[in-house]
């Protein structure tokens, strides 16, 4: 009884401010009040929940967490559409192989050979991405009706079960493709899409194939430069990887091959603004497929919407030395969502978000600035927690007052442990 007293109140107060706002009258200091009280009001199980970059999933099989997704009526999935940026990884690669067919294969065996490096053998992003890679370079096999993904560990004579050696015709000459060494770059802590365990791979790989090795391939930028600063570049061997983070594309002019950008100016956006929408209590598409009170919008061919899923993908673009001026700043906000809103009518919220790695190149220095430029347009306060990449509890343990937010954003360790973060909203 006691509730629906508070709730009327609540809504009278609403409607006061929005009443308030619609006069164009400044918002009142009762109204910030009435909306801190409002906030505490709501319990944690019901407030905005987004999970991104790591979407909840089982790790070995792939399948979507639906009880992670539909945590309650408020909760979405910001990440970007996996296969069709690791087709594009592919591809890049393959035609980059066919434009430079006269030098690709340095000790002219006739082989093109190339080493990958795997972020995290149980991410939907890494997986999509080694499969993207092989498909393309005809390396792939089917293992029980998808492509393999496993890494190889070391396949010099081509005699490995996870690949097959491809075959490639070009200007009438065929060339065998070999996937000569992968591996998953896991420090001995723990932590995935580990840079310097990759800038160590390539040491140990340059030294038992040496100029067998015409490609470097890596499932991201962060891994990708290390090897491409260690070994690469002076060995001017393309080397492709993927984030469009700024250091990588500086690098292109210098020989990098390219990389791929998942868009993440849209998903830092998404990320935020799921939650601002569901604060606001206004249709979720506001901002996003609608345009908003100050002009933002996003266009359908960088984002969309699966419902079934709850889940917002950002569409991915191949970034080489053909357009990477384009692509410089990697943390500029977006120019169709850069507009401020009001704080009378949005006024300022506070979110909790966790980034599972501080010392992941690409939420680093790509995710987490795009976030702080999002955050302050859209009214938000965040406070950001940066992980060790290696246990959920080591972000849990920050997460001892859930009462003090009104909204969470959450990149899990590890996919399939979404019921680590879920079971402190519910106490
Ligand atoms: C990025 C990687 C990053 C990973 C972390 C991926 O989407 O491409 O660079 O390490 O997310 O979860
Ligand atoms: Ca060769």
């Amino acid at each position: 009884m006691k509730k629906k007293v508070l709730a009327l109140t609540l809504a009278a107060a609403m409607m006061a401010s929005m009443a308030a706002c619609s006069s164009g009258g400044n918002t009142s200091d009762t109204t910030q009040n009435n909306s801190g009280t409002e906030a505490a009001e709501v319990a944690n199980k019901d407030k905005p929940l987004v999970w991104f970059n790591r979407q909840p999933s089982n790790s070995s099989t792939g399948e979507l967490d639906m009880t992670a997704l539909n945590f309650n009526e408020n909760t979405y999935y910001v990440g970007f559409d996996a296969n069709q940026g690791a087709e594009l990884q592919g591809t890049m690669i393959l035609d980059y192989v066919k434009a430079n067919i006269d030098t690709i294969d340095r000790n002219g065996d006739g082989i093109i050979g190339y080493v990958l490096a795997i972020g995290d053998i149980g991410h939907n992003d890494s997986i999509a991405r080694t499969r993207g890679v092989r498909a393309a370079l005809g390396t792939a096999v089917e293992t029980n009706g998808a492509i393999n993904s496993d890494p190889v560990g070391s396949n010099a004579d081509g005699s490995a079960t996870a690949v097959k050696d491809g075959s490639l015709e070009v200007n009438g000459k065929t060339y065998i493709v070999r996937e000569l060494a992968s591996q998953e770059m896991k420090n001995s802590a723990g932590a995935t899409w580990d840079a310097a365990t990759a800038g160590n791979a390539i040491g140990t790989w340059a030294s038992s194939f040496g100029d067998q090795i015409d490609i470097v391939a890596s499932n991201n930028d962060g891994m990708g430069m290390s090897m491409f600063n260690a070994w690469s570049k002076t060995n001017k061997v393309p080397t492709f990887g993927y984030d469009a983070n700024a250091d990588a594309v500086a690098a292109i002019a210098e020989g990098y091959g390219g990389t791929i950008s998942q868009h993440a100016d849209v998903q830092a956006y998404l990320t935020l603004r799921v939650l601002r929408n569901a604060l606001d209590g206004v249709d979720i598409d506001t901002g996003i497929g609608t345009e908003d009170d100050a002009g933002n919008v996003l266009s359908d061919d960088v984002y969309y919407y699966d419902e079934s899923a709850r889940s917002y993908y950002a569409l991915n673009v191949a970034v080489t030395k053909d357009n990477y001026n384009d692509f410089t700043d990697s943390t500029k906000v977006y120019a169709p969502v850069s507009n401020q809103l009001d704080a009378s009518a949005h006024p300022e919220k506070s979110v909790w978000l966790n980034i599972y790695n501080a010392a992941d190149n690409f939420l680093s220095a790509t995710y987490q600035p795009l976030l702080q430029n999002y955050d302050d347009l859209l009214n938000l306060k965040v406070e950001y927690i940066g992980g060790d990449g290696q246990t959920e509890a080591n972000i849990t343990n920050r997460l001892s007052n859930p009462s003090a937010y009104d909204a969470f954003a959450i990149n899990m360790v590890k996919t399939d442990n979404a019921a680590s973060y879920t079971a402190l909203l519910n106490q």
